[in-house]
């Protein structure tokens, strides 16, 4: 089966179809979004805050996403899969950023790289996308610009800001992207570059009016109940639900009503009785390759 290819994307957003991205880190988050129909999978950096515990995405490696992208690439076969390049992959220079897109993809099999930023890179996204790389770009609240950001804050709600971050996605798209990122954007502003653009935007906590939508995995499952940023929606309570299962099990433990007759393996009542005897007649041993023999084949 062949996977989702950017040209396809490309036609999805023509034809007006929304395109729905979600994040995933490992086979199972990748299993259970594909078979929902989710046809793009984001191994993002976020995995340093949802999975790896970091408090952003600044010290996550290229190793680290080279290693979830690996089961998400495996445990799938139609979506498209984008492996972001995390801090300090690809800012020091197009030659890093070749070099570590290079691996990425070698790798781990994924489809395409995602990098954050605009005018900035888009002589680094060119020459990724000479060399055959397809790129996702990523402007507005950038999370690993987050300390010159000043923090998680909505981007371009000022005229001049708004008109630089049409130009940074502008800039991408001539660069070569093939698809851009809006995130934390008013909803006017996303807009205005969408219907600037020729290529998709792909919105989150940019409103509705992007060609499509990407969300972290742990956030539309509510998976933490302490954290739940305005854009996302919690479409179950993961955390309720899940915290009450494990409870159930520690319970059933304790309570000895786990595992039941029908959860356990059993042994056939002959075979007890002559191990008994083996046993309570020392008439076989273990030698030092575990087999059994017994006593008169060592005499
Ligand atoms: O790392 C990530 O999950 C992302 C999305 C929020 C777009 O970059």
């Amino acid at each position: 089966m062949k996977r989702l290819t950017t040209l396809q994307i490309q036609e999805k957003k023509e034809r007006g179809e929304k395109i729905v991205m979600l994040t995933a880190y490992d086979a199972l988050s990748a299993i259970l979004a594909e078979r929902a129909g989710i046809e793009l999978l984001l191994v993002g950096d976020s995995l340093g805050m949802v999975v790896l515990g970091y408090d952003s995405t600044i010290p996550v490696t290229i190793e680290d996403i080279i290693h979830h992208a690996k089961p998400v690439v495996n445990a799938t076969s139609k979506a498209h899969i984008v492996a972001d390049m995390p801090f300090g992959s690809y800012q020091t220079g197009w030659q890093d950023a070749m070099k570590n897109a290079t691996r990425l993809m070698k790798l781990t099999g994924a489809t395409s790289v995602k990098l954050e930023g605009g005018v900035r890179i888009a002589e680094t996204v060119k020459k990724l996308v000479d060399a055959g790389i397809p790129v996702m770009g990523h402007v507005g609240l950038t999370p690993q610009s987050v300390n010159s950001l000043g923090g998680y804050k909505v981007q371009g709600k000022t005229p001049r800001s708004a008109v630089k971050l049409i130009h940074d996605a502008k800039a991408l798209e001539e660069a070569g992207s093939y698809a851009v990122v809006l995130e934390t954007i008013p909803a006017a502003l996303s807009h205005m570059i969408t219907s600037r653009l020729n290529i998709p935007t792909i919105g989150i906590g940019a409103g509705p009016y992007c060609s499509g939508q990407v969300q972290v995995f742990h956030d539309i499952l509510g998976l933490y109940d302490d954290f739940s940023p305005r854009h996302t929606r919690k479409f179950v309570d993961g955390s309720s639900l899940l915290s009450q299962a494990i409870i159930q099990y520690r319970e059933s433990v304790e309570q000895e009503s786990f595992p039941s007759d029908d959860e356990s393996f059993f042994m056939e009542e002959r075979n007890k009785k002559l191990i008994n005897k083996m046993i309570e007649n020392e008439t076989h041993v273990i030698d030092e390759s575990y087999q059994t023999v017994t006593k008169t084949e060592i005499n």
